[in-house]
């Protein structure tokens, strides 16, 4: 089983910011990081997971109605009076320089599915391309419309559909979005592993986040890659890698 740190090691230290980024950048054997990024009002590509900053910062109102500079003067609570701020996919990638020379994975997943972001699929081939990073990257995202966009833009790319069932992933793969990978919810593996065999599956989990305390809880992940699963995106991965 392949373990990625989804937001980071999210359920320790405050989701999609640099702090998390540096926990999972140093866990030995971790396939890759996963994040999510939306756009400013003047452009800009900034990680974050919802399309508001409400829940994650001192801030109210929508990711896109914040200029950069904006954003930047909003805070993530990181614990003992410590901050964070929302991060820049550039900061992100200069981080992970390091790790992308050992073949380190990122999954940048765009977050378009509420609000289209005009334009952000070619801003983010762009500059991966840029900073030669094409083989390190594999995009995603719940808008199939988004992802055969990205296909077009970089024929190479490694591209994942997300979705909820396992069928629906596989059935928009199949009709021509361009993923290469499918990205379903852990608990709809609604088709038997045979019929997955061949491809990348890496399923996403729901779950605790910081500021929450650890549950202790583990997860099977044997029984998990019988069902077809042969990634997964942890907000705790610090708890099984070194474990495959
Ligand atoms: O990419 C997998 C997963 O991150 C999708 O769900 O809501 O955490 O972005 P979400
Ligand atoms: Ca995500």
């Amino acid at each position: 089983m392949r373990i990625w740190a989804h937001r980071g090691c999210s359920q320790r230290y405050p989701e999609n910011t640099i702090l998390s980024f540096e926990k999972a950048a140093a866990i030995k054997g971790l396939t890759g990081i996963e994040l999510d990024i939306q756009l400013t009002k003047d452009g800009h590509m900034v990680v974050i997971h919802d399309e508001r900053v409400d829940r994650t910062t001192d801030g109210i109102g929508d990711v896109g109605g914040f200029t950069l500079a904006e954003l930047k003067k909003l805070r993530i609570p990181a614990g003992n009076g410590r901050t964070e701020c929302i991060p820049t996919i550039e900061e992100v990638l200069e981080l992970l320089t390091p790790n992308f020379r050992d073949g380190f994975q990122l999954n940048i997943e765009l977050k378009n599915n509420n609000y289209p972001y005009e334009g952000m699929e070619e801003k983010i081939v762009s500059l991966a391309a840029e900073k030669g990073l094409q083989r390190n990257i594999v995009y995603s995202s719940f808008s199939a419309l988004s992802l055969e966009k990205l296909r077009r833009l970089d024929p190479e790319a490694q591209i994942g559909i997300l979705d909820w069932k396992v069928s629906d992933c596989l059935f928009k793969a199949r009709g021509g979005c361009g993923a290469d990978a499918l990205h379903p919810f852990w608990r709809a593996m609604d088709l038997p592993a045979e019929r997955l065999r061949g491809y990348t599956v890496r399923a996403w989990l729901t779950g605790h986040l910081y500021p929450e305390t650890p549950t202790g809880n583990r997860l099977d992940l044997a029984a998990l890659e019988e069902t077809g699963i042969t990634d997964v995106f942890l907000n705790e991965p610090e708890m099984y890698c070194g474990e495959r």
